[in-house]
């Protein structure tokens, strides 16, 4: 069955697609997915798989054709997704897999599409995703500690996976059935904090590798970044230059595998866009085939998507890894995607020698080398060359009695060891630019806007008491974003003269108010908030009693790390200072109030919009100078056609915005880049929110945004630049 690949790329894809069909409707003899040293095996065949992340709940159920479809035509094999617990899970043994939740659907569409897929259950994922995909009502559990020798987390673990395992069971969906899922992962990352635990760290690898292999799901799991992953799990590598890194499988009978190929780099509010050429990207792809023996490399992401609702981690931006080769809309990016899929289809036409040929490694140079695979049982191609430059400069050199000009940190691929098919250097697509046509402004005679202001409670307003600060999550539950800290102070007989109120806090933005006066605000950021941030604010007392409250804000929960259960957000120490004396108000008795009225009311749906009383506004009074939570509202029409549509937010401060009660994320304009500009300004509300007209739109603002001047937006590649030559440094 070794020649399935031997012709041309095509002839391989249509086999690949009749096998598929096959399979479908029959259940294949020996239909397990094995492996060797080499590959995979799939259907009796070493395989070399191109791989593609797209996560289903960070786009919407009428994308997913597109997105699978796209990413078949750009020559990926594979779709690969993590399985998000937090959203199955949200109450224990309470399970949700509708809309963007419907992981069946999804794996379904791949399978529709002829591709395989790659289940990447965890059920810990990180992915940016707040608290790493943990639901949070596993923090209250008794005992618990999570991802190590702990019986609490080690059950509910288990029952999740398992949940997932039966669910594709009963589909029909592993390999093994005729299904599309070929691979699957347990856990994730867990080298990176395995030593913290100790004894309980490799007593839970060893663990949660049996638990997933006692499931028997006839394909093979993964562990990635788990250098000792315990047989029969495959150690896989995650970065973006494994052809370097990486140390290898962990015995000679187990095939490389990179299970995230970094397109580009997770983007939070305060950071520049991370931008990774096409070259670098097919150079660093390569170098893992031929110097790592690798055979499946997955793109992370191959379509980030969006973090809709409150759902991406700590300062993470709604848009995920836009700079993949399907932008955050499903927009074909390029030359990244064009650029991948000519190396796709030159990689193909060289399977066979790849899996079952011999390789040798030649000497061409101080800096360069061929990597030269030759199949004496193949009667396609029988030999197959990559001819690898790692200079910085162009170098000549002569390979079969041929000379060959390889660009500045190349891999140029000779399928049959004779002519070049592709070179990473080489980009032949043109580029295209992505801009975003103004359609609507929301503002003028026909959009009325309605605004609610947001009460400043106090404490008297307040229920829940503790005579200390508390820890933000502990009280909030992570059922809102928002925290009210309230103390009512007494300067008692002592003058204060020049008051000061200073708050630390290691949440990630707070705003305080006294005696319902904004008196000062200040953030974190993202650059490993260690150390608690502090505001000081010169305040105005009056000699009896006086209302402090203190909003503390998270946007979005940790996502890694060892001992995630135990760590703080909230408030550390508030002090009100005077010329004379401190007073040190941390353990006072402080009142509580979870997150707005507005969210507890649910007023950013249609059905409970009308629960406050709302108030006209116009253009002189829709700004604020000082920050104070305010919620706002209008109706608008979509825009005509079926292009992505955006809203852009340039105008507004910090919040959350929901469209016809569906949430497109939080949004932050305040916090700026080193530059000076906010790290996003267009936010995705997919058409599949939108009706044609009357779409209710509602922002929560946190700051001093002003929305009489968001654009709705429609977004398009319309300018497409020839091509040149270009060269870029390849890192
Ligand atoms: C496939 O794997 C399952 C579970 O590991 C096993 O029970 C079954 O016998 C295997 N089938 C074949 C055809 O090898
Ligand atoms: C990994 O991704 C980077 C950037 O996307 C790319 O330059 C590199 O070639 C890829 N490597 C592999 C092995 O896919
Ligand atoms: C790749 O496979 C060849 C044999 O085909 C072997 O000589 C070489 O050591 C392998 N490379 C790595 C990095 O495992
Ligand atoms: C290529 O060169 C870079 C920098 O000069 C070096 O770090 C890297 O290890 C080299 N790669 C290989 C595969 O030789
Ligand atoms: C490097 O080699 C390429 C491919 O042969 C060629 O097109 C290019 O002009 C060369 N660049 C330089 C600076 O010589
Ligand atoms: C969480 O709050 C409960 C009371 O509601 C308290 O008993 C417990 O100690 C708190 N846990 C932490 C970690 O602060
Ligand atoms: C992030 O915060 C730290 C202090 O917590 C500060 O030193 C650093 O300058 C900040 N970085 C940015 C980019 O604002
Ligand atoms: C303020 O009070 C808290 C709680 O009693 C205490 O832990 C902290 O050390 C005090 N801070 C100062 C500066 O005295
Ligand atoms: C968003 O609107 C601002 C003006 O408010 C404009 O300067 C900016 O170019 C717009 N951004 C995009 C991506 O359209
Ligand atoms: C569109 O309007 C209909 C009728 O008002 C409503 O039932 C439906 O939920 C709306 N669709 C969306 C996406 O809001």
């Amino acid at each position: 069955m070794g020649s399935y690949y031997g012709g041309w790329w095509w002839r391989g894809r249509l086999l690949a697609a009749v096998v598929v069909v096959l399979a479908a409707a029959e259940v294949v003899a020996g239909g397990n997915v094995t492996y060797d040293g080499r590959s995979l095996i799939v259907d009796g065949e070493r395989k070399v798989l191109f791989s593609g992340s797209i996560h289903y709940p960070r786009s919407t159920p009428k994308m997913w054709r597109s997105l699978i479809e796209k990413a078949k035509e750009g020559g990926i094999d594979v779709i690969e997704t993590y399985v998000f617990w937090s959203l199955h899970e949200p109450k224990s043994g309470h399970y949700d897999f509708i809309g963007r939740n419907d992981l069946v659907r999804f794996i379904k569409e791949v399978q529709a599409q002829g591709l395989y897929a790659c289940l990447r259950i965890g059920p810990f994922i990180e992915s940016e995703w707040t608290y790493g995909g943990i639901p949070f009502w596993l923090h209250d559990i008794p005992g618990i500690v999570y991802r190590t020798d702990n019986k609490p987390f080690k059950n509910h673990m288990r029952n999740f996976v398992t949940k997932i395992v039966e669910m594709m069971k009963s589909e029909s969906l592993f390999a093994s059935q005729g299904g599309p899922i070929i691979l699957s992962q347990i856990e994730n990352e867990y080298g990176n904090v395995e030593a913290p635990f100790k004894k309980g760290g490799k007593a839970y690898v060893q663990w949660a590798a049996k638990m997933a292999v006692d499931l028997q799901t006839g394909v093979p799991w993964v562990m990635c970044k788990q250098p000792d992953a315990p047989d029969p799990v495959i150690n896989s590598c995650n970065g973006m230059r494994c052809g370097e890194t990486f140390t290898g499988p962990n015995s000679p009978s187990k095939p490389a595998l990179w299970t995230e190929n970094w397109t580009s780099f997770l983007q939070r509010y305060g950071d520049e866009t991370y931008l990774r050429s096409a070259q670098d990207i097919a150079f660093h792809t390569l170098l893992f085939i031929v110097a790592k023996n690798g055979s499946f490399v997955n793109y992370y992401m191959y379509h980030g998507g969006t973090n809709f609702g409150r759902s991406g981690a700590a300062y993470m931006v709604t848009q995920y890894y836009d700079q993949a080769p399907l932008d955050e809309y499903g927009l074909i990016r390029e030359p990244k995607w064009s650029h991948l899929k000519e190396m796709h289809a030159a990689v193909k036409s060289c399977s066979s020698a790849l899996v079952n040929g011999v390789q040798r490694k030649i000497s061409l140079g101080q800096h360069q080398q061929a990597y030269v695979y030759e199949d004496s049982t193949d009667e396609g191609n029988k030999c197959a060359a990559f001819l690898f430059n790692n200079a910085t400069t162009n170098a000549t050199v002569e390979f079969r009695n041929a000379n060959f000009e390889l660009r500045p940190r190349s891999i140029s691929v000779l399928p049959d060891c004779k002519k070049i098919a592709f070179d990473t250097a080489k980009v032949n697509a043109a580029i295209s630019k992505r801009i975003a046509t103004k359609s609507k402004t929301l503002k003028g005679a026909e959009h009325q806007w309605e605004e609610y202001r947001e009460a400043i409670p106090t404490f008297s307003d307040t229920t829940v008491r503790f005579n200390q600060i508390e820890e933000q999550t502990n009280i909030t539950k992570d059922s809102t974003d928002y925290l009210w800290y309230t103390m009512s102070f007494q300067p008692n007989s002592a003058s204060c003269t020049e008051p000061k109120l200073q708050v630390k806090f290691l949440s990630h933005l707070v705003y305080a108010f006294v005696n319902g006066e904004y008196a000062g605000s200040a953030h974190g950021n993202s650059t490993g908030q260690k150390k608690a941030v502090l505001v000081e604010a010169p305040i105005s007392l009056s000699e009896s009693k006086n209302d402090v409250s203190i909003l503390s804000v998270m946007v979005g929960l940790w996502d890694s790390g060892a001992f995630m259960e135990k760590r703080y957000a909230g408030l550390t120490k508030v002090e009100i200072q005077c010329k004379e004396t401190t007073h040190n108000v941390t353990s006072d008795e402080w009142g509580y109030q979870v997150g707005f009225q507005g969210e507890s009311l649910g007023i950013y749906t249609q059905e409970n919009t009308d629960k406050v009383k709302w108030n006209p506004i116009s253009d002189s009074s829709s700004a604020n100078d000082d920050p104070s939570p305010r919620w706002f509202r209008t109706k608008f029409d979509a825009p005509k056609g079926d292009e992505p549509v955006a809203l852009n937010l340039t105008s507004m401060g910090k919040g959350q915005v929901w469209v016809n009660g569906e949430s497109i994320g939080r949004y932050w304009m305040t916090i700026k880049t080193k530059q000076g500009n906010p790290s996003q300004t267009l936010y995705h509300v997919p058409r599949e929110f939108l009706n044609t007209s009357d779409n209710l739109l509602v922002i929560l603002e946190e700051s001093n945004g002003d929305p009489l001047q968001i654009t709705v937006r429609t977004v398009s590649i319309t300018q497409l630049l020839h091509p040149r030559s270009r060269h870029s440094t390849i890192r």
